[in-house]
């Protein structure tokens, strides 16, 4: 009798070591799948921003225009802000996919624009975008 029970013990100990084993393979497995697939990062975007806001800040225009309300936004519509008639003209929706085209080479995009920046970085962007919308894609306060 005293032989059986600490075998039995023994024999639970492994079937829960390899259940849990392979739980947390697949838990690992899906927590390393996940950030590479999309996973835009506007906490990183905020960070990047800062690189923006040498010329811009979501409530005032400064060399570059003001950015509330930027996300889904036909370019060159801010009222108060003088623009080149390239981007005023271009008729662009800002948007994800624009965006991006406008982040990586605003030149390419707009030829005659006045912003001479670009983000180099696929994750930068993405993440700088998720931030604009967040902060920026509400109708701009008065
Ligand atoms: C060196 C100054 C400068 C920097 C830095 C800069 N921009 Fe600009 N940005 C401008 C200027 C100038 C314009 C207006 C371009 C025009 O009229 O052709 C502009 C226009 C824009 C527009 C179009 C807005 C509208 O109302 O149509 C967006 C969007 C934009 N910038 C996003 C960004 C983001 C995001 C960053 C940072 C990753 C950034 N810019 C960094 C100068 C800058």
């Amino acid at each position: 009798m005293r032989s059986v029970l600490p075998r039995t013990t023994r024999a639970r100990a492994m079937t829960v070591a390899r259940c849990c084993g392979l739980a947390s393979l697949a838990l690992l497995a899906a927590l390393q799948a996940q950030p590479a697939a999309v996973a835009a990062d506007a906490a990183h975007g905020a960070q990047v921003y800062k690189t923006c806001a040498l010329c811009h800040s979501f409530e005032r225009n400064g060399a570059g225009p003001k950015h509330a309300g930027v996300f889904g936004r036909t370019a060159g519509t801010v009222p108060d802000y003088r623009y080149s008639p390239a981007l005023a003209k271009s008729g662009i929706v800002w948007n994800d996919a624009t965006l991006d085209k406008w982040l990586a080479d605003p030149q390419a995009l707009v030829p005659g624009t006045k912003m001479f920046f670009n983000v180099d970085s696929a994750q930068d962007r993405a993440d700088v975008i998720e931030y604009l919308e967040q902060k920026g894609g509400a109708v701009p306060t008065p």
